[in-house]
């Protein structure tokens, strides 16, 4: 399958096939990440600029590593050390980064909708690193990645997303990709951050931690999206963590065979204690090392490669197919 987008903006727009496409294609990425020899040619000659407007440790390395692993040329542009803070336009930084042969704008932006925004104008593809409360596409990617090669399959599966719903882009990228693929989506935390209007999505809702926990076969934790919160939506931290936190006692209501998620930054002792942070059910770190294989999988459908036959050529032709796969532009 030829992927037919020009840029990664959301999940919301793609369809099941689609979303089922690229994580197929990380799969195959995935072996090539297990691999002595990690480097395969396809972005070979092409330039990913990182324009991380809002603070990133996993996204932009991970970024920064998938494209370096498919051989391109990477820039890293933090907004502080930028001509954004003498005033410039984020439109006059994308038309400067194209003027110096940028093919990819990896954007992550405080506001909902950036990417959307720079994707009318762009001649590079658009990659959607997070914005605002909106979506962050790549993560849901990586949580569905991380699900199905755990579960087998997502399709029927019990999944609760617990704690700040509201501000949270990753919710919302979790929560399309989960019901498009067949999920079962729980959304669940203080009512102030988890509104019924989510029902309307096609989730249950529900402000009881037990009922939340019970019978699902996933639990997602977020944490408190403070810097998008403009007012206070509960008294303080330590009555979220009282009423919301999972902690070794609350992992009793937890299937054993559940899987604890975060898609990190984790606040430890806020909305999950250390010993289940760092224990058995928790795959918060193969959640990043997946992270990587979704983002090489990413850059090299939008960049024209087929998914994912031409990477199933084997170990020793994989380096040759990935090149063939990739038409120049
Ligand atoms: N999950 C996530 O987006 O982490 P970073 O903010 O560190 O990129």
């Amino acid at each position: 399958m030829t992927w037919n987008h020009r840029h990664l903006l959301d999940l919301q727009s793609l369809s099941a096939s689609e979303i089922t496409s690229i994580l197929d294609t990380a799969r195959s990425f995935k072996t090539i990440n297990e691999r002595a020899v990690k480097r395969v040619p396809p972005l070979r000659g092409k330039t990913v600029v990182n324009l991380f407007v809002e603070p990133s440790t996993r996204t932009r390395i991970s970024f920064e590593l998938a494209a370096l692993r498919l051989s391109a040329d990477v820039i890293n542009f933090t907004a502080e050390s930028s001509s954004l803070k003498k005033g410039e336009t984020l439109k006059d930084t994308l038309q400067n980064l194209e003027a110096l042969n940028a093919d990819f704008i990896i954007l992550r932006h405080h506001a909902s909708g950036a990417p959307h925004f720079l994707s009318r104008f762009a001649k590079a593809h658009i990659v959607n690193a997070g914005d605002g409360a909106h979506e962050h596409p790549t993560q849901g990617l990586l949580d569905a990645f991380t699900i199905r090669e755990r579960k087998g399959r997502i399709d029927g599966l019990k999944v609760t997303i617990l704690g700040d719903i509201l501000y949270s882009r990753v919710a919302r990228s979790n929560i399309w990709a989960l019901l498009k693929l067949g999920a079962e989506v729980t959304l669940a935390g203080p009512s102030t951050l988890v509104p019924l209007v989510f029902q309307q999505w096609g989730c249950r809702v529900t402000w009881d931690l037990r009922k939340a926990l019970e019978g699902a076969d996933v639990v997602n934790l977020l944490r408190i999206q403070h810097e998008r919160q403009r007012v206070t939506m509960f008294p303080n931290l330590g009555e979220y963590t009282a009423l919301f936190g999972l902690n070794s006692q609350r992992m009793s209501w937890v299937k054993p065979d559940a899987l604890i998620m975060h898609p990190g930054p984790i606040n430890r002792g806020v909305e999950i204690e250390s010993d289940v942070a760092d224990g058995g059910q928790s795959v918060i770190l193969e959640q990043v090392n997946n992270g990587l294989a979704v983002r090489m999988a990413v850059l090299f459908l939008l960049n024209g490669g087929r998914a994912p036959e031409a990477l199933d050529a084997g170990p020793k032709n994989n380096a040759r197919s990935l090149d063939e796969a990739s038409p120049p532009k």
